[in-house]
């Protein structure tokens, strides 16, 4: 990925400049209930304040003031208007809730749609991409998550299908969409589209263990042409680099297969515990956004991932430095 979409991420992760519908409508609801009760607070400290000065208790010959029961014009008052208030910010988050849902829809030839499936892992993200205007697609990537954005004749909506593979999870980038969990055994929906290229930013918002923290998500939002050529670059099966041969199978041989998919013809490599490898290199990040993905951090992650991310699922393997020299060598040409 270039260096000036890294560098217009800016770490924002700000509910107050969304750049999709569902964060606007969320934007607005709480700019409505922040005014709201801003405006009981400072009314509520007006009147405190009025009463701690003019009520000031002035030496010992004050006594205590009238005391007032039963009033009813008073009980009618202060029972109606937080009922109003109460009313009005029901009727507002019901209509954001309808906003932020999700059509039921399904995928069809045109529609610019991408559908893609996440799954949430202890503790990384899988992306498993389903259609795209229309088009089967049936690749997985992970952690960071591509999408195109909108253009003037052609919304490009993105729907996200939210499961599991562990514990609850939740799927937050708070510039494109409200946060949802996700559950093993359920799935949830969330949508959003854009028409602002650029890195969101996102987390997971649920804790879900040692290294929740460390579960950051990317959305990499491109025009287009550049999300269709990172698409065609995906699908294909992994490069067959011949200068890495030796890597190749020394990778093949240990047990990382068990847990990693690298996609080939006859692949020995299936596993999916952990995340697709195949286009490796094509990710700026490693290990859920926690490392730039480089020969050199890649190197360091494989000789011990829990020095990085303690109590990840990932072991230290002990290899020769010899094999992971090669093994590195063979996973850096995987683009
Ligand atoms: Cu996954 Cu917190």
């Amino acid at each position: 990925m270039d260096l000036t979409l890294l560098a217009q991420a800016q770490e924002d992760l700000c509910i107050f400049s969304p750049a999709s519908p569902p964060a606007e409508s969320i934007r607005d609801v709480s700019m409505l209930v922040l005014a709201i009760t801003g405006v009981i607070f400072l009314i509520v400290e007006a009147v405190l304040f009025y009463c701690i000065f003019r009520f000031w208790r002035r030496g010992k010959a004050a006594s205590e003031p009238p005391q007032v029961y039963g009033s009813k014009p008073i009980e009618v008052a202060w029972t109606a208007a937080p009922a109003l208030i109460v009313f009005v910010l029901v009727l507002v988050t019901t209509r954001t809730l309808w906003e932020v849902n999700v059509d039921p829809t399904e995928p069809h030839e045109g529609d610019g749609a991408l559908f893609v499936t996440v799954i949430g892992h202890q503790w990384w993200w899988e992306y498993q991409y389903e259609y795209y205007n229309g088009q089967k697609l049936g690749f997985a990537t992970s952690n960071e998550l591509h999408v195109p954005v909108d253009e003037a004749e052609q919304p490009r909506p993105v729907y996200l299908k939210l499961k599991s593979a562990d514990v609850c999870h939740s799927f937050w980038v708070p510039r494109l969409a409200g946060k949802t969990d996700l559950i093993p055994g359920r799935t949830n929906h969330i949508w959003f589209r854009t028409a602002v290229p650029g890195v969101y930013l996102g987390q997971c918002a649920e804790y879900c263990g040692t290294q929740h923290a460390k579960m950051l998500i990317r959305v990499i939002a491109e025009p287009s042409a550049d999300f269709e050529k990172w698409l065609a670059n995906e699908q294909k099966p992994a490069l067959d680099d011949s200068a890495a041969q030796t890597g190749k199978a020394a990778f093949l041989a240990q047990s990382c297969i068990n847990c990693h998919t690298v996609r080939f013809p006859n692949s020995p490599a299936q596993g999916t515990f952990g995340p697709d490898l195949t286009h490796l290199m094509s990710r700026a990040s490693l290990a859920s956004g926690i490392l730039p993905n480089t020969p050199e951090t890649l190197h360091a992650w494989v000789a011990d991932p829990q020095k990085h991310k303690p109590g990840c699922l990932m072991p230290a393997f002990s290899l020769s430095e010899d094999d992971r020299a090669l093994m590195v060598g063979y996973l850096s040409t995987l683009r």
